[in-house]
């Protein structure tokens, strides 16, 4: 039966693919952000996963405003980085799983996820940026599965919706025959609004306060409405739903590894943290 390591929940701000093309890790404006990976790259080391299932959202690249589907799941041999328009260098392709994709998709419309399903698709900086931060070399070590979670066109999932999709993609990745080592990781978030009069708008108390959630009380930001989490974490602040599907993937209880925030990178409060499952 595969196995799921733990999960590593991450920002994935365009700006750091600039940062990383031109060597800044160690400039004092991006030191505070880059120094919270050595510890996720050391466990990475240890726990040595053979899968990524990666839960992140589309910013215009696959779907646009005139398509968008609330939930969706590649199902491709291979995934090429495309830039949708935030002028960063694009990465080396990623290997997928269609096998192990079909069965998650199999699984999960089986328990009444309603998917698209992607047979050819493209990732963004939300997928790219992660993977770069976890493994610099690039030289990916995993093969990979993307979930894509609608945090960007109303109406989204709800944050309930939201944690019972992953508590059905950790059920649907225990159910695979293989032996594999999964990580699910989960990006975006956490607090930021890119638009509008409250544009800047950053809330670390509640940020804070849903990172500890993760481990203590799980389900605890399922409470609000998608409107109070637009008003909470502000109007892409709620990409925090992808660290929300993949914290429900770990059954039970889970136990923080690593954390790391930091205020700001470009216009998000940036937020890095690694769970483990309590046997
Ligand atoms: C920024 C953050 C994001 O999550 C994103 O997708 C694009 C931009 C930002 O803070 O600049
Ligand atoms: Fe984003």
């Amino acid at each position: 039966m595969a196995k799921i390591i733990g999960t590593i929940t991450t920002s994935h701000v365009p700006a750091i693919g600039g940062a990383i093309a031109r060597g800044l890790q160690n400039d004092p404006y991006w030191k505070p952000f880059f120094d919270g990976f050595p510890p996720v790259r050391d466990w990475l080391a240890k726990m040595k996963p053979d899968v990524v299932v990666m839960v992140y959202n589309d910013h215009g690249l696959n779907f646009f405003l005139d398509k968008m589907p609330t939930f969706a799941v590649g199902a491709a041999p291979e995934y090429h980085n495309a830039d949708e328009g935030w002028g960063i260098p694009t990465l080396p392709s990623f290997k997928g799983d269609p096998a192990l994709s079909w069965h998650l998709i199999e699984s999960l419309v089986g328990e009444e996820f309603d998917l698209t399903t992607c047979q050819e698709m493209n990732v963004d900086h939300a997928f790219t940026l992660p993977m770069a931060l976890c493994w610099p070399d690039m030289n990916w070590p995993v093969r990979t599965v993307p979930v894509c979670i609608n945090t960007v066109q109303a109406p989204l999932p709800s944050a309930q919706r939201c944690w019972k999709l992953g508590q059905a993609l950790g059920r649907a990745i225990a159910s695979w025959p293989g032996d594999e080592r999964v990580v699910v990781m989960g990006t975006g978030g956490l607090s930021h609004q890119l638009d509008g009069e409250r544009a800047g708008f950053i809330n670390k108390d509640f940020d804070l306060q849903f990172m500890e959630s993760l481990s203590t009380d799980p389900a605890w930001v399922t409470k609000y409405s998608t409107a109070e989490l637009v008003e909470l974490a502000g109007t892409q602040g709620v990409e925090l739903l992808n660290w929300l599907v993949a914290r429900g993937a770990i059954e039970g209880k889970a136990r923080q590894v690593h954390a790391n925030y930091h205020i700001p990178i470009s216009n998000t409060a940036s937020g890095l943290m690694v769970l483990e499952p309590v046997a």
